[in-house]
């Protein structure tokens, strides 16, 4: 939001979409959405300086342990498998694997439609800009831009 509202022409979302109707993920991780805090996140592997944003859950919290055990990569590794991941997403698990998440997750307050999400992004984003002085002028050739089914 704060990007769009400044200017840029994209931006780079995951966590968000999770919490949509369409997205083909187990209810009850849309439920963890929801009920997330932006404390509910954490920073897993900062210990071999390639750290990943995960929902803290029970995996989570194991390899965090290790880390601050200090006990080498390849015992952590076998935790944090995407498989077991993705099959706790399938599976509606929330302990059954290590999965990505963004702090983001601490203002989802709704599941909602793919399509309404994006246009209520826009159209938040859009009255930041007004609220700021900011006026969006669409480039000449530009098509405006239209959200499918509208
Ligand atoms: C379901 C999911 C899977 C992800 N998988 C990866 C991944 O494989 N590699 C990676 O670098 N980041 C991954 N990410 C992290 C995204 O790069 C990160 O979410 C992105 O920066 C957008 O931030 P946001 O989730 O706060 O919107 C994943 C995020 C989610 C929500």
């Amino acid at each position: 939001m704060a990007a769009l509202s400044l200017g840029a022409e994209g931006i780079v979302m995951g966590t968000a979409l999770m919490a949509t109707e369409e997205c083909p993920i187990h209810p009850n991780f849309k439920r963890a959405l929801l009920e997330a805090e932006v404390s509910s996140t954490c920073l897993l592997l900062m210990s071999v300086k390639a750290p990943i944003r995960v929902f803290v859950n029970k995996p989570a919290t194991e390899v965090l342990d290790m880390e601050v055990r200090c006990e080498p990569l390849e015992k952590m590794l076998p935790k944090m498998r995407g498989e077991l991941g993705r099959q706790a997403l399938e599976t509606g698990e929330l302990d059954a694997g290590i999965w990505a998440c963004g702090q983001i997750a601490g203002l989802v307050k709704k599941i909602m439609p793919v399509r309404d999400f994006f246009q209520s992004v826009m159209e938040e984003a859009e009255s930041i800009r007004r609220q700021w002085g900011i006026v969006t002028q669409p480039e000449a050739d530009s098509e405006p831009v239209k959200v499918s089914g509208a």
